[in-house]
């Protein structure tokens, strides 16, 4: 599934390149969910565990680094049904919180996030590109 998932990330996102998912989860021991339609890949979504401690003790965090849908399938419901998916796996998994990082500008990927309740903890810089000003959201799961 690896050239449909880097056909779908060239398309999504201007400043990733192919090495990257690969290198990336060989350090960070990523884990992958697809949405298969029709026997094609039309969407993915990545992420990678990070513990965190708070007052209940150490926690699993998981930190979405990407979620891509197919240019000719998007605005069909594919990513909620990716991102719908891919929480309640993290939810049997344990995984206490998510986070992910989002551009100021990306609308469309801002309000998916929001419509699931994730909320804007605060703006930082070169998280998702060079100079790039996103925003660090974060949804509790427990
Ligand atoms: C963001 C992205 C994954 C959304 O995928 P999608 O399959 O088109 O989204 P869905 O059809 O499942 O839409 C779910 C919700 O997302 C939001 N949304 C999706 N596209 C939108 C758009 N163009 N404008 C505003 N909101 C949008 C809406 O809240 C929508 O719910 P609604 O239909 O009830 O309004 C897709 O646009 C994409 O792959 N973008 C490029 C990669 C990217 O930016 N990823 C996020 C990086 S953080």
């Amino acid at each position: 599934m690896l050239p449909e998932i880097h056909r779908i990330q060239a398309e999504g996102f201007k400043y990733e390149n192919q090495g990257r998912i690969v290198k990336y989860s060989n350090i960070f021991r990523n884990i992958f969910y697809v949405i298969i339609s029709q026997d094609k890949v039309v969407g993915y979504c990545i992420y990678y565990l990070k513990p965190v401690f708070s007052f209940r003790g150490f926690e699993k965090q998981s930190v979405i680094s990407e979620i891509a849908v197919d240019g000719n399938f998007r605005g069909r419901g594919f990513a909620e049904r990716l991102l719908k998916e891919s929480i309640e796996e993290m939810k049997l998994n344990g995984i206490s919180s998510i986070l992910l990082y989002v551009d100021i500008n990306n609308q469309p990927a801002i309000r998916l996030y929001e419509k699931f309740g994730f909320r804007e903890i605060k703006k930082v810089k070169n998280v998702c590109g060079q100079k790039e000003i996103c925003y660090e959201m974060e949804l509790g799961l427990i």
